[in-house]
C-alpha cells in the first residue's frame, strides 16, 4: 500500500472526476428509480458509484469498498478488512433530481472504524475539503477552521431529517423545534456531508442528525475533527463508524447541543423566556 498521503492525494483527481461525472448529468432528465417512498437513486448515484468503486479498487485493491448503492442493494464488502473505503458517490440526491445546485460526494477512508481519511467535494462550487487524521484539513489546498461562535443563541445550525419521516417515532421534529426556538438560525439543506464540511469551514456553527449512514457521516467526522471541531453522539459520548446519530460543532456549543438533545422541549421553558 502506498503512503497515506499518496493516496489521498490520488484521492483528489478520482472525486473531482466523479464530481465532473455528476454535472453532466445535472439538471438534465434522470432515470429514477425509488429505493423507498421518497429515497430515490438516480443514473447519476449510480454512474458516480461505479466511476468511484473502479478507481480505488485499482488503487488500493486490496482495500474492500463500502459504496450506499452497492451496499444498499445487497453486495458491496466482500471480505473482512481493518482498512475500508467508505463512500457515498453522491449525497443530495434529492436536490440533484430537482435541479437544486447544493451536493456533493463523500469519501473516507478508515482503520478499524475510524477515518484516516476524508474527502468531500462540492462539484457545483468545486469546493474540495481535504483531511488527514492528524493533520489538518485544506478547503482547496487551504487550512479551514471550525468557528469560534460561542453560544447557541448566537450560532446557525443545520440538521436533516430521514426518508422515513412519516414512519418513525424519532423523526427529529420536535428537536428542529426545539433548536429552532435556541439559535439565530437552522437550515435544513438536503446533504448531510456538506453540512459536516461547512461546520469544519466555520459556515456553520453545528449539526445534528439521526438516522444517517457511515458514507453520510464516515468523511465529515474526520474533517469537522481535523478543523478543531467535536463529533459526538447525542449524549456526547463518543463517535464510531455505524452510529446512526451526529452532533458535530465548533466544540463551544456542544454542550448546549448536547443539553438541547437530551431535553428537546419544543417549547422554550418560561423562565428561559422570562429572561429575554
Ligand atoms: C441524504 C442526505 C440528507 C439527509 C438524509 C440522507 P442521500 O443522503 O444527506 O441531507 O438528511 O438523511 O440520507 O440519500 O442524498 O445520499
Ligand atoms: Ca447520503
Ligand atoms: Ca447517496
Amino acid at each position: 500500500m502506498e503512503t497515506l498521503e499518496v493516496i489521498l492525494q490520488d484521492c483528489h483527481s478520482v472525486i473531482r472526476e466523479a464530481g465532473a461525472l455528476l454535472m453532466n448529468h445535472f439538471d438534465r432528465p434522470l432515470n429514477i428509480r425509488f429505493k423507498g417512498q421518497f429515497n430515490m437513486v438516480t443514473e447519476a448515484d449510480l454512474a458516480s458509484e461505479r466511476f468511484i468503486i473502479d478507481a480505488l479498487r485499482q488503487l488500493t485493491p486490496e482495500i474492500p469498498v463500502m459504496s450506499e448503492e452497492e451496499a444498499e442493494s445487497g453486495g458491496g464488502v466482500e471480505r473482512d478488512n481493518c482498512w475500508m473505503w467508505v463512500v457515498d458517490p453522491l449525497d443530495g440526491t434529492t436536490n440533484f433530481a430537482h435541479g437544486f445546485p447544493h451536493f456533493c460526494i463523500s469519501i473516507a477512508l478508515t482503520h478499524a472504524g475510524i477515518p484516516e481519511l476524508g474527502l468531500i467535494y462540492h462539484p457545483f462550487t468545486q469546493e474540495l475539503w481535504s483531511a488527514q487524521r492528524g493533520r489538518g484539513v485544506t478547503l482547496n489546498d487551504h487550512p479551514c477552521h471550525v468557528s469560534v461562535s460561542q453560544t447557541l443563541e448566537i450560532s446557525i445550525l443545520a440538521t436533516g431529517f430521514p426518508y422515513r419521516v412519516r414512519e418513525l417515532e424519532q423523526n427529529n421534529l420536535s428537536e428542529f423545534c426545539a433548536f429552532r426556538l435556541r439559535s439565530q438560525g437552522l437550515r435544513r439543506t438536503g446533504a448531510a456531508a456538506l453540512d459536516l464540511a461547512y461546520v469544519a469551514s466555520g459556515r456553520l456553527d453545528g449539526f445534528w442528525e439521526r438516522w444517517l449512514k457511515p458514507w453520510d457521516i464516515a468523511a465529515g467526522w474526520l474533517i469537522v475533527l481535523e478543523a478543531g471541531g467535536s463529533v459526538t453522539d447525542f449524549d456526547g459520548s463518543e463517535m464510531r463508524i455505524g452510529l446512526p446519530r451526529i452532533i458535530a460543532s465548533n466544540g463551544l456549543i456542544h454542550g448546549e447541543m448536547i443539553a438541547v438533545l437530551t431535553h428537546p422541549w419544543p417549547r422554550l421553558p418560561s423562565e428561559y423566556l422570562d429572561a429575554l
